[in-house]
């Protein structure tokens, strides 16, 4: 760390060496993300180039709700090479591309997909039952969402390997080089194998619905930003439920008593899924400071990036009683584990939907499981924390 790299307006007494990405040998991505809870409210890291980081909850809520003064520009620290259509666009035009994307994912037209999510999951978990074992993040977490994007697309059946393999690289590689080839062929194949056929043979799917769109005033969607719409779809819808069911996946194979509650009881597991995703928040976001500012004393300047790490949200003991205990009865249900203000998750009714599909098909099948005897699972924290390795074995 040197002191060359920290801005003149950010006091020295707030300077931490903190790269969220990096456990620095430490296998605990929460305790990772608790340690935050020690330090003052914001403070600064010259990590990936130096940017602020929010610790509370509080903060990070205020600063999620306030899209003015903290823009979505650049949504990741590092920033990502462009900027994508969406989910890092501010104000009116934010709300135009939403608006075009909203009917895609009202309760009703994701409730046609949650037939496709059960015969999904019971045909996945029918491919390795009678094995006893399967390596959970290969053999389900990253098949289950890409599928179901994919049927949400109106995507045909036989790119599947094509995207699965992409996918994989995106989610599961460590290296920025393959993640940024893999976004690289998304582009590639949005642009020659989706949009040619939309345009020739318009539907009712959501790439014709982005095609046919008007924004900003009247002007159609440029084809960057077309391409890069479906990029921010997949990656959104994949990683994330992918890493989510690790997490969750990984704490039940843990914790008998809670799995057993489920397995007695499914009426629990919707209040279960919203506590277990309030414990193992997968988002580490960002956000930009539009113009320079005073916040809880401090100078921001514009142009300072902020991380949202809300990984450290949902374990907050300033705003939890006890939150690192998984208490299937918490009455407190409001978490950060969809974000927060305009940019709040667009398919979180989907994601639900998936993971408690899931759980219901999941629990009936596979009632008893457990961690492999000897077998260590990774998980890491990044932009979506993720498992990358979870070996798991059940009685046959
Ligand atoms: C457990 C699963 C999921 C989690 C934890 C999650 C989390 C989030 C979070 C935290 C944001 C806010 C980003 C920000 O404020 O910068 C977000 C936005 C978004 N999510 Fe999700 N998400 C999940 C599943 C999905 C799924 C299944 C889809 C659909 C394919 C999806 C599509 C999106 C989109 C398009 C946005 C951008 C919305 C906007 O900018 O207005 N997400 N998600």
């Amino acid at each position: 760390m040197t002191s060359s790299s920290i801005p003149s307006h950010v006091p020295a007494h707030l300077v931490r060496d903190f790269d969220f990405a990096d456990m620095r040998g430490g296998t605990d991505v929460y305790a990772h993300f608790a340690s935050l809870h020690d330090e003052p409210d914001v403070f600064y890291t010259p990590c990936h180039g130096g940017h602020w980081v929010a610790t509370r909850y509080a903060d990070m809520e205020a600063i999620l709700t306030d899209n003015i003064a903290f823009s979505s520009h650049h949504q990741t620290v590092p920033p990502m090479p462009i900027t994508l259509t969406l989910i890092e666009w501010d104000g009116a035009l934010h709300a135009d591309a939403r608006k075009v994307l909203s009917p895609f994912f009202s309760p009703k037209s994701v409730s046609n997909l949650e037939q496709v999510a059960r015969d999904l999951t019971i045909s996945l978990i029918d491919g390795f039952h009678s094995r006893g074992e399967c390596d959970f993040v290969k053999e389900f977490a990253l098949k289950m969402p890409i599928i179901i994007v994919m049927s949400l697309m109106g995507l045909p059946d036989e790119d599947t390997p094509y995207l699965m393999q992409i996918s994989e690289d995106i989610v599961r590689s460590t290296d920025p080089e393959v993640q940024a080839a893999a976004f690289q062929r998304v582009f590639d194949y949005i642009a020659h194998n989706v949009m040619p056929k939309r345009r020739a043979t318009p539907g009712n799917d959501i790439f014709s619905a982005i095609l046919d769109a008007r924004i900003d005033g009247g002007r159609p969607f440029t084809d960057e930003e077309i391409i890069s719409f479906g990029a921010v779809l997949i990656a959104a819808g994949l990683d994330t439920v992918a890493s989510t069911l690790g997490f969750l996946t990984k704490f039940l194979a843990e914790n008998p008593d809670h799995r057993r509650a489920l397995v007695d009881d499914p009426g629990l597991i919707n209040d279960a899924l919203e506590e277990m995703m309030r414990r193992f928040h997968i988002a580490n976001i960002a956000r930009v400071v539009a113009h320079d500012m005073e916040y809880k004393g401090l100078t921001f300047k514009a142009g300072d990036r902020i991380l949202i790490p809300t990984s450290a949200a949902g374990i907050d003991p300033h705003r939890y009683e006890d939150p690192f205990t998984v208490d299937f009865a918490r009455g407190d249900k409001k978490t950060l584990q969809f974000g927060r203000g305009p940019h709040q998750c667009i398919g979180s009714f989907l994601a639900r939907t998936e993971l408690r599909v899931f759980l219901q098909e999941w629990l009936k099948r596979i009632p008893e499981f457990s961690i492999k005897p000897s077998a260590v699972p990774i998980a890491v924290p990044g932009k979506a924390n993720c498992l990358r390795y979870l070996p798991i074995v059940w009685p046959v």
